[in-house]
């Protein structure tokens, strides 16, 4: 009743066409693609590496700022009656003149002067602009 016909395709022979006209395709899209991809990559990588070194930037940043919370609290927020001066939201310019004082020696003190020596005006102007940034 249900006998098939001699002429029709086995199912094994017809799912092999089927798979092989749609490996074609697969092949196709990739080729027509490439340019779209080679643009969409020359234009994405400068700024993937740009987001990258910035947030490498940041850590360092913040490893650096990290060296001073044991006297200056994390992120320089001092408790209230605190002995020492917090950093936090000290603008940038005083602070960067503070440090140079620490540096110089022409600000007296009993630690930051010899603090102040192991930080180049690169990393004090990072540090200077981090706490700048950080909430009281
Ligand atoms: C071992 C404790 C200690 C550490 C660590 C420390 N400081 Fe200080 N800091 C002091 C003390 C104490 C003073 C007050 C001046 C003095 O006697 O040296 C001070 C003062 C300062 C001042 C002046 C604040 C003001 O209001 O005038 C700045 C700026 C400062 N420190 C920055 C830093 C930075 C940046 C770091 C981390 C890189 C740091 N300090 C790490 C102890 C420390």
């Amino acid at each position: 009743m249900t006998s098939r016909s001699p002429s029709r395709p086995s199912r094994h022979s017809s799912k092999r066409s089927s798979r092989r006209s749609r490996t074609g395709l697969a092949w196709a899209l990739p080729l027509w693609a490439l340019p779209i991809c080679a643009v969409l990559a020359a234009n994405a990588l400068p700024t993937l590496a740009h987001a990258q070194n910035a947030d490498a930037q940041a850590l360092r940043t913040r490893a650096l700022a990290a060296t001073c919370a044991q006297c200056h609290g994390t992120d320089g927020r001092v408790a209230s009656g605190a002995a020492l001066p917090g950093l936090a939201g000290l603008p940038a310019p005083y602070f960067t003149e503070q440090m140079a004082a620490f540096k110089a020696g022409a600000r007296p003190a009993t630690v930051m002067h010899q603090l102040a020596k192991g930080f180049n005006d690169a990393q004090i102007a990072q540090l200077a602009a981090y706490f700048a940034a950080s909430s009281q």
